[in-house]
């Protein structure tokens, strides 16, 4: 079941998804004592991460009990204008007070294969070897070809068993090698949430929302988590401006 929330531009849906992160951390750490979350990729959540690092947004955030992955990663060093982590380094976690162990980055400047390896070992150090991974938070986007995460359409990693593959030569814009969660991680997730903006995703958005052979060609359709929300703007929503 997805649940899609209209927002008028880029700023108010970053709020909003601030408000729902720190709402989300607060009640899982009351719960478990432990707050996981994967970030996502590319350009979309910049406006969230600045808006996570204003104080009174970081102050209600429990980062000495937060654990953050990425959904994804490009097989770049951290410094990489490419790097997914370095995003968030930049705009975020430099910003924030939150002990370094709690920040498993995906080391991607090993090549995909080694991090994707290196990954699975985090995974299975924090969450123990008793089935797949179960986030509290993941943070996902949505490129204009249907794929999210690392997960592009007719590719291996779309059938991967695993918690993560390595994506070899992807379809992708920039071309380089990557680490992407698995559907079955993805799916076992308390909450999944996409963010999309921009006039680029209208297509794809309005397929997702009314085709339902959109599963067949379509990554990001076949993401189905216990709460699957998507945050987009009008813009993406195809709604007037
Ligand atoms: C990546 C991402 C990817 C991204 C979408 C949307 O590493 O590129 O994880 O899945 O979320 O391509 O990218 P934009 O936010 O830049 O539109």
């Amino acid at each position: 079941m997805r649940d899609f929330h209209a927002f008028s531009n880029a700023q108010a849906l970053s709020q909003a998804t601030a408000e729902l992160f720190i709402k989300t951390a607060r009640k899982a750490v009351e719960e478990r004592g432990l707050f996981t979350v994967a970030l996502s990729g590319g350009s979309t959540p910049k406006h969230l991460f600045e808006e996570l690092a204003q104080p009174a947004c970081s102050r209600d955030i429990p980062w000495d009990r937060t654990l953050i992955f990425w959904s994804d990663e490009r097989a770049v060093p951290p410094d990489s204008e490419h790097s997914n982590y370095r995003l968030a380094n930049d705009t975020l976690l430099s910003r924030i007070t939150i002990p370094e162990k709690n920040i498993l980055r995906i080391k991607g400047e090993l090549g995909a294969q080694r991090a994707a390896e290196e990954l699975e070992r985090d995974l299975t150090e924090t969450f123990g070897d008793q089935g797949m991974p179960r986030f509290d938070f993941v943070l996902l986007g949505l490129g204009t070809d249907g794929h999210t995460a690392s997960l592009f359409p007719g590719t291996e990693a779309l059938s991967a068993t695993t918690m993560t593959a390595a994506v070899i030569n992807p379809p992708a814009n920039p071309q380089m090698d990557r680490v992407t969660f698995s559907l079955p991680i993805l799916n076992n997730a308390r909450t999944v949430l996409f963010m999309v903006i921009g006039d680029s995703k209208r297509r794809i958005v309005s397929e997702i929302r009314s085709d339902p052979t959109a599963v067949e060609r379509y990554p990001a359709a076949r993401v189905s988590a216990r709460k699957t929300l998507w945050f987009a703007d009008h813009a993406a929503l195809g709604k007037g401006e």
